[in-house]
């Protein structure tokens, strides 16, 4: 366990070298709205965040405020998203900023708890949202504070697994007790995507090196962390999570929507094919039940 003093060093190394070293993001920048932090937050779960950094403010400027994404279309939003991938992340944020406006009058709510309840919002984000906009001391954990969290303080790399999280979480509050938590945090994604890299880390650069109990001794094998392996079905040698975004791209560039036929001719299928046909159907489903498109009259097209 580490001792108060422990972790006054350790926070103190990594902050002195954030506040040289940290990367400029708009959801960074102190003027920064609640919205636009929520915002970011959600495209930040599956999009890198120079990505994030470039497709967010043209987002931003098609709808400025909680009020604005809630009165979207599903056209609307998922047009905005153009870029960024998952697009069902779209439908579900215009959904959390219905609900904002609905039972919180448009404010986002600091509390985590009702963060969580809000669509599209994990652990994650609910966590992120409640200490980056508000400040409040919650434990954030994503990929990267997960990483280097369990490389500086745990010894058993066997067993760096997401289990660990709960070891992980005791272990981060020692550190944001006394501080800003959104700095302490933001500085561990960071060196988390810099130097303590998932393949590679660069422990000879580390602030943290001297603190740490696997400097070092970090080898790609054993620090993997041993997530669950999720199995996509693939069709044609890529996965399923492909072929909806080549779908909504479709959609995107055909506001009158398309058959199904022209669906699978631009796509390059083989529309003859009685497999193909059954496998784009379910394409098309997962995409529907996910209110993002709908099928009738025999055309494709986004849902309302
Ligand atoms: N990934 C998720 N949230 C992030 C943030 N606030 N800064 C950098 N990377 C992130």
């Amino acid at each position: 366990m580490l001792s108060g003093k422990d972790s006054i060093r350790i926070r103190s190394a990594l902050l002195q070298w954030y506040r040289k070293n940290y990367r400029t993001y708009p959801w960074r920048n102190p003027n920064a709205t609640p919205y636009l932090v929520m915002v970011s937050e959600i495209m930040l779960q599956q999009t890198q965040a120079y990505r994030v950094a470039k497709l967010l403010p043209h987002f931003i400027n098609r709808f400025p405020t909680v009020q604005a994404l809630s009165d979207a279309a599903t056209a609307e939003v998922i047009m905005a998203w153009r870029g960024l991938g998952y697009n069902n992340r779209a439908v579900r944020l215009r959904d959390a900023a219905r609900i904002i406006v609905r039972d919180f009058e448009g404010n986002i709510p600091p509390d985590e708890y009702e963060l969580r309840k809000l669509p599209g919002f994990g652990n994650y984000t609910a966590a992120a949202v409640a200490t980056f906009v508000f400040g409040v001391k919650t434990v954030v954990i994503d990929v990267n504070i997960r990483r280097v969290g369990t490389r500086l303080l745990t010894k058993d790399a066997v067993e760096r697994t997401s289990g660990l999280d709960g070891t992980l979480a005791k272990l981060l509050t020692a550190f944001i007790q006394d501080s800003d938590p959104s700095e302490w945090y933001q500085a561990m994604m960071d060196l988390g995507s810099t130097i303590c890299k998932a393949r590679q880390a660069e422990c000879g650069i580390c602030p943290l090196q001297h603190h740490c109990v696997s400097a070092h001794s970090i080898t790609a094998s054993n620090t993997k962390l041993r997530e669950p392996r999720r199995r996509e079905q693939t069709f044609m040698g890529r996965p399923n999570r492909f072929w909806r975004g080549a779908l909504v791209e479709l959609l995107r560039s055909n506001s009158n929507g398309i058959t199904k036929n022209q669906a699978l001719r631009a796509l390059q299928l083989n529309a003859a094919d009685k497999t193909t046909c059954e496998w784009f159907d379910g394409i098309v489903a997962a995409l529907a039940k996910d209110g993002m498109l709908v099928s009738a009259r025999g055309r494709l097209h986004f849902a309302d």
